[in-house]
């Protein structure tokens, strides 16, 4: 599709490890209790802060991601017992850090040099995108970052999506977005952008209307399309 000119990338587990904070966490000094239990972390902490996004989109009760992604950490941590063992502020310190997936930057600087705009659309708040794109060393790559904080409403609510034509002035069809959550794959599709779902986990489709364009296990695959 050479007539689209505009790559958009989710963020979290789309660019950037989401299960890296507790790893990370797991493998200092003073993180040895999370030893056994990091991956259930990461996974409680993941799928309670995309829960409470929707939730709070449907409630109408917005509150930004950091604040979302605290309250999930806190639940999760709750979930192994942990709540009190002064990990909290060392996970979110992280969260603001985590690596990029190891074909990152070298996909990126490949569409880049191809001639595409990149920019990122995420529920991250301005500062926590900032602090991402710069620790994964990808901030000299991408030319915008949208975040919903602009609208206050969580993807894939389509106020969301439409930052890309308020803020970038670029038409939806000539935008080919990118995210390896398959809720935000279908949003993205229905508000009329072309598609790419990036199955990092081998993950099933999910069932929902509007399925991707396209389905590839990582972002080293997305030069043949775009
Ligand atoms: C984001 C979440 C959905 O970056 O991963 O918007």
């Amino acid at each position: 599709m050479p007539h689209r000119k505009t790559v958009i990338f989710d963020a979290y587990g789309t660019l950037f490890d989401v299960a890296g904070a507790a790893r990370l966490a797991a493998a200092e000094p003073d993180g040895a209790v999370l030893a056994d239990v990091w991956p259930t972390l990461a996974e409680n902490w993941r799928r309670k802060q995309l829960e409470y996004t929707w939730l709070r989109a449907i409630m109408g009760a917005h509150a930004d991601f950091a604040e979302v992604t605290a309250d999930a950490l806190d639940w999760a941590l709750d979930v192994q017992g942990l709540a009190h063992h002064g990990l909290r502020a060392r996970l979110l310190a992280l969260y603001d850090a985590l690596p990029a997936y190891p074909e990152v930057p070298q996909a990126l600087a490949a569409l880049r040099a191809k001639g595409m705009r990149l920019a990122v659309l995420s529920n991250g708040t301005p500062g926590m995108l900032r602090a991402a794109i710069s620790s994964a060393g990808v901030g000299d790559l991408i030319e915008t970052l949208l975040s919903v904080e602009d609208v206050g409403i969580y993807k894939p609510s389509p106020r969301a999506y439409e930052l890309v034509g308020t803020k970038m002035g670029v038409a939806k069809e000539k935008v080919l977005f990118v995210s390896s959550n398959g809720w935000d794959v279908a949003g993205a599709a229905r508000f009329g952008f072309a598609t790419v779902w990036v199955n990092r986990t081998g993950q099933p489709m999910e069932r929902l209307p509007h399925g991707p364009n396209h389905i590839m296990p990582d972002l080293s695959h997305l030069l043949v399309i775009a």
